[in-house]
């Protein structure tokens, strides 16, 4: 199959970021054609600082090669460099309705935070088919907060299909992991760099153990059962748990009481710097060779391209373009 999926170098990357996207990145690159990109256009709706953005851009790539995608296995590129992309979401805008858009979630709640509502945010969802549809995917791997601009995608498609009467997109699914759908953070909403309750994967770690410390529970004493419900405790301990035999101690630690919250915090660190340690020295390495990052993102941009030339063709042929 092929598989294709981006994160926003829009801040740091974080757990969030790891489980409901990244750890299956790593995973599906094993047994499909994998395309993995840097969302560096998507993120200018947010990030407009330039210092900062490219800083940003080269923490994510080296982020995403320090937790384990291959560039012998997966095309791993920057968006910006796959410039056919902005042409394709063209055409798809055109063949988009006000409606849809104005429908989706994401745009909204970003509204509310405060972000400007700029054209560009509202069109993201555009682009976001382009980059999808663009090199013909069939899954989408993401976390539930991108179920609805899956849909979008398709019903784009469908509406270039429907008006042009030519089949030239593969109508793509998303793959949404239920355990990981929506990783908490440290005040129990929802993990989001917008809302600032984020446990960052690379970086000094003093910080990210007070940050796990910090995790908000309720005031159930030490001897007692602990509520599991919309316990963000709970869930983040599950998520990171790395055996069966963790998973069990962390139901038997919640059923039966007699040990606190202080306690499965800190075994929670432990478990974060078990899943990330050798990730985290490998980021070290990485980032003391930028030359070798860009290189990788620009030899993943020339497959991307000449991926993507056949489909262009089809769609420019298709609009009555050359
Ligand atoms: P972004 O950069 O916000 O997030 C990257 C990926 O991480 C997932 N994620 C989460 N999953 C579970 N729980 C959380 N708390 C959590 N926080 C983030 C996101 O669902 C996402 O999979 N629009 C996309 C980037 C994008 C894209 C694409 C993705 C642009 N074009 C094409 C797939 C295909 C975004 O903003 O992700």
């Amino acid at each position: 199959m092929r598989v294709l999926s981006g994160v926003q170098p829009s801040g740091t990357l974080h757990v969030g970021n790891y489980f409901g996207a990244i750890r299956q990145f790593v995973r599906l690159q094993e047994e499909n054609e994998c395309f993995f990109f840097l969302a560096d256009l998507h993120a200018l709706t947010t990030v407009q600082d330039p210092p900062r953005f490219r800083e940003l851009i080269t923490d994510l790539a080296t982020g995403y090669l320090a937790l384990g995608l291959d560039p012998a296995r997966s095309v791993v590129y920057r968006q910006s460099d796959l410039p056919e992309v902005t042409e394709l979401s063209w055409y798809l805008s055109t063949v988009t309705s006000m409606g849809l858009l104005q429908r989706c979630h994401s745009f909204k709640d970003k509204v509310a935070q405060g972000v400007v509502p700029s054209h560009g945010l509202f069109a993201y969802p555009v682009l976001m088919a382009a980059d999808i549809l663009i090199v013909k995917s069939d899954l989408v791997p993401v976390g539930k907060d991108q179920k609805q601009h899956l849909e979008v995608t398709r019903d784009v498609a469908a509406s270039f299909h429907a008006t042009y009467g030519e089949e030239v997109f593969v109508l793509p699914e998303p793959m949404i992991l239920d355990d990981v759908a929506v990783v908490p953070g440290v005040d129990g909403r929802k993990m989001s760099k917008s809302y600032g309750n984020t446990i960052e994967i690379f970086g000094p770690e003093k910080p990210i153990r007070k940050k796990i410390m910090g995790i908000v529970t309720d005031s159930t004493p030490v001897e007692a059962p602990k509520p599991t419900e919309d316990n963000a405790l709970y869930h983040l301990l599950k998520i990171f748990a790395p055996n069966p035999e963790e998973k069990a101690w962390v139901e038997t630690a919640f059923a039966e009481g007699g040990v606190g919250y202080g306690d499965m915090k800190k075994r929670l660190f432990d478990y974060y710097l078990q899943t990330f340690g050798a990730s985290r020295a490998r980021y070290d390495e990485l980032r003391g060779d930028p030359a070798e990052v860009e290189r990788i993102l620009r030899a993943g941009a020339d497959t991307a391209r000449e991926t993507a030339a056949p489909l262009m063709d089809e769609v420019r042929k298709a609009v009555g373009i050359h």
